[in-house]
């Protein structure tokens, strides 16, 4: 590693290990990068941003990555770090802060590893199989007009939770990204939960899962064996147990012809 003046103690000298790979039939590999000086309170993609600017400064190509609201909300910006989706946290990669490294580590940086989410450039996939399930099956069809008496249809206190807890899945990836099989279940299980729960989501409920299922395999998602490297990886705590949800209302659907 290059000898550093540091601005600050606290501040880090980090070697990083990042994929570059020019389109989608460049073969790829992994280069080395260090860089200097970085501040504990940065976050992850700001580290990148200073990365980058060294790149531009030099005249190379900077290095491509996803990112959008940087505040752990819109889900572009996953990254495998060190083996992990979205790194050492249980967050996203841009709510991830530099403090979770230490002085003199090694990070290596990939993209999702998945053929549903084939790479476009460096560390970008495109997840657009993500919009295509949903566009499958996950909304409901209402008629416009004044907005209905908010107490017409009450919704238990329990499935409002869990509704709103599956509502929290922000389509990131991750779940993808840790699964031995690159299955999309946890993702496909949150949101037909977060229907399935509301009294909105009924009406098309048995039609939705088959829809999505169906939608999910054509993409070549791998199917669920239960390994639960999914719910560890997710961002936002999306628990397993909306994979029984999903395979219960599936196997409904199915008795009733779907
Ligand atoms: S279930 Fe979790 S990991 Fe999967 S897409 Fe949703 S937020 Fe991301
Ligand atoms: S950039 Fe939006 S969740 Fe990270």
């Amino acid at each position: 590693m290059a000898t550093s003046t540091k601005s600050d103690p606290k501040n880090m000298d980090l070697t990083l290990r990042i994929w570059r790979q020019d389109g989608p039939s460049d073969r790829g590999h992994l280069q080395t990068y260090e860089v200097s000086d970085i501040s504990p309170d940065m976050s992850f993609l700001e580290m990148l941003d200073v990365l980058n600017e060294q790149l531009n400064a030099k005249g190379e190509e900077p290095i491509a990555f996803d990112s959008d609201c940087r505040e752990g909300i819109c889900g572009m910006c996953g990254l495998m770090i060190s083996g992990h989706a979205h790194g050492p946290e249980k967050t996203t990669t841009c709510q991830l802060h530099m403090r979770s490294f230490k002085d003199g580590d090694t990070i290596t940086v990939e993209p999702w590893r998945a053929d549903a989410f084939p790479i476009i450039k460096d560390l970008v996939v495109d997840r657009s199989s993500f919009d295509r399930i949903i566009q499958a099956g996950g909304f409901i069809s209402v008629n416009t007009g004044s907005a209905p008496e908010a107490n017409a249809a009450p919704v238990p206190k329990q499935k409002a939770d869990r509704a709103f807890q599956s509502a929290e899945c922000i389509g990131c990836g991750a779940c993808v990204a840790a699964c031995p099989n690159a299955s999309a279940m946890l993702f496909m299980g949150a949101k037909v939960t977060h229907l399935g729960e509301l009294p909105q989501g009924q009406p098309e409920r048995w039609a939705r899962v088959v829809s999505m299922v169906s939608q999910h395999d054509h993409e070549g998602f791998g199917g669920c064996t239960n390994t639960g490297a999914c719910s560890v990886a997710c961002p936002k705590g999306i628990p397993q147990d909306v994979i029984s949800t999903l395979n219960k209302d599936l196997r409904t659907a199915m008795r009733q012809g779907g």
